[in-house]
């Protein structure tokens, strides 16, 4: 067992933002960050446009990035955590730089401001094309400063221990104690007994299979605190970036930055028709609803399987200066910016909701702290303007520091049983566990996808049942372990996000059901 005053699970910009400054605030105070693969894996990582923040006051202000998100968000944001959010930006930004992240400046020494859909300014600081992988390592490189922190790499946290495991069954989940935690190398599973617990576990793309999120995403957090009887919150805002690299494959897709677009390059379909000004006077720079909506109708009245973007008229010294990450990685797939188009076609990228948490990241659970993309604070309403993700995260990240720092902190004095896995056994079922995640994957992709309707939601829940008797089988027989874990969280998540997509009943934002239509 391991005895710690804050676990925090999951170590990209969410949680390591808080371990630092957690961390900093009581040197005698023990940190442990408990993350499922390398330290660094996480889709804070792959982040490319970069933070939305309002730098330069002469031409933005805070009103209009507000005002941006409020449209973005179509009606449902919380205004009050939109300007908090908001009116924060610029003093997150200065610790992220005192931490040691670059972000790109022009020949004056200011920050070179990119633009993305939905922003009616230039106002995102970016580190080339590979912004989060710059904050990640700026981040990492303080933990790794300081000697109160234990970071624990390969490590899964498989449920939050909350009263009922104390209790009985029955009990009421007021109160979270940590988590039980499996160390991936060694198969052992042990309790994590912490005062405080954070989820920051990330998004859940991995849902649908087809995403632009690497294989970490699958929702863990949001299905840990739903079993721990949380509240989750606007789990149909599921938001579908416009431009992923085609791939016939499907699976992973390697992301063409919305900044591309801010940068002028047009989308055309295969007719080389460019569709989006009948779509949005925004063109190919409206919110990313509208955009990937478009491009799906474009592909339906045509049958392609993608449409194009077109950069081939821009400024290509400047443009590969700005991306050359994407330069390159096209070029690896013979794709030559160029003097090509590229093929692109909406991928899952996003979750707007997710565990419900106030202002100071509490979540509806005793103890129970979490932020970044698991959490719904009420910022992105129904659907995330770009860029706003990352700064979310340091926000939160820094309210829920802020709370610790005010607020006596209880140990945890009472016993807590072991982990207990009697009478599983080591499954020989991979191929159960295969099979059944690919028709998940197919599941949410082909019934819950871009734009829904009742007969689809109804046929997937029937559907899901299926998958989920099957996995809970499995669970209760087996000796767990990350893949099984992971599809039972999946499962959970997609429960979630149909059920929510059928209580809605007006198309709002990222969700949109064809029989909401009248
Ligand atoms: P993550 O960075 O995903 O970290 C989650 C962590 O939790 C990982 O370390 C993971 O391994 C760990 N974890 C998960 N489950 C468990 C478990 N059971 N046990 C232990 N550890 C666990 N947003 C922007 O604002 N600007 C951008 O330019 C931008 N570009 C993007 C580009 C791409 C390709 C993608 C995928 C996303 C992009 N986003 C962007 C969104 C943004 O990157 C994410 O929303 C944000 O990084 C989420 O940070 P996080 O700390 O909440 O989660
Ligand atoms: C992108 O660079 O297009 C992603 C930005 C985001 O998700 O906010």
């Amino acid at each position: 067992m391991i005895i710690t005053n804050y676990l925090v699970i999951g170590s990209g910009i969410a949680g390591l933002t808080f371990a630092v400054k957690i961390a900093e605030e009581f040197p005698n105070r023990k940190v442990v960050i408990v993350t499922k693969d390398s330290e660094d894996e996480s889709n804070t990582k792959y982040a490319q446009g970069g933070v939305a923040v309002v730098l330069d006051k002469d031409q933005d202000s805070f009103k209009k990035h507000i005002k941006d998100t409020l449209i973005a968000g179509d009606g449902l944001c919380n205004e009050d955590v939109v300007k908090m959010v908001v009116e924060e930006g610029p003093k997150r930004l200065k610790e992220l730089l005192l931490w040691g992240a670059n972000f790109d400046t022009n020949s004056d020494g200011e920050f070179n401001l990119g633009k993305e859909g939905g922003h009616s300014e230039y106002r995102i600081i970016h580190h080339k094309d590979v912004t989060g992988y710059e904050i990640e390592r700026a981040l990492l490189a303080r933990v790794h400063q300081l000697k109160n922190i234990e970071i624990l790499p390969y490590h899964f946290a498989i449920d939050l221990i909350t009263d009922h495991h104390i209790k009985d069954d029955n009990a009421e989940r007021e109160t979270c104690y940590g988590a039980y935690v499996l160390n991936q190398r060694t198969g052992y599973i042990f309790t994590v007994k912490a005062d405080s617990t954070l989820l920051a576990t990330g998004g859940i793309g991995r849902v649908y299979g087809h995403t632009t999120n690497p294989i970490i995403a699958t929702g863990d957090g949001i299905a840990m605190a739903y079993r721990a009887k949380a509240r989750i919150k606007d789990m149909e805002f599921v938001q579908f970036h416009p431009t992923a690299l085609y791939d016939v494959e499907g699976g992973s897709s390697f992301l063409i930055s919305e900044a591309v677009r801010g940068f002028g390059a047009y989308l055309r379909n295969k007719k080389g028709y460019r569709f989006m000004p009948d779509y949005d006077d925004r063109a190919e720079l409206a919110s990313r609803d509208i955009v990937s909506q478009s491009i799906d109708s474009e592909l339906k009245k045509s049958g392609a399987s993608h449409v194009y973007l077109d950069c081939t008229h821009l400024d290509m010294s400047k443009f590969i200066e700005h991306f050359p990450n994407i330069y390159n990685e096209c070029l690896q797939r013979h794709i030559d910016i160029k003097t090509d188009w590229i093929p692109v076609v909406p991928a899952s990228h996003y979750l707007c909701g997710g565990i419900k948490v106030n202002t100071k990241g509490k979540a509806t659970i005793k103890n129970l702290f979490a932020c970044g993309e698991c959490t719904r604070t009420g910022l992105h309403g129904a659907n995330r303007l770009a860029s706003n993700s990352l700064l979310e995260a340091l926000v939160y990240a820094h309210n829920i520091y802020k709370y610790h720092a005010k607020h006596e902190l209880k140990s945890v004095s009472i016993e807590i049983p072991k982990w207990n896995d009697e009478g599983t056994v080591i499954t020989e079922e991979h191929i159960l566990i295969q099979h059944n995640l690919k028709e998940l994957q197919a599941l949410m992709r082909n019934y819950v996808g871009i734009v829904r309707n009742n007969r689809r939601l109804k046929q997937a829940i029937k559907r899901l049942d299926i998958i989920y008797n099957e996995v809970e089988d499995l669970y209760r027989e087996s000796k767990v372990t990350t893949s099984l874990c992971e599809l039972r969280n999946m499962v959970n998540v997609a429960h979630l996000i149909i059920h929510q997509s059928i209580e809605r009943k007006e198309n709002r934002g990222g969700y949109y059901n064809s029989d909401n239509v009248t």
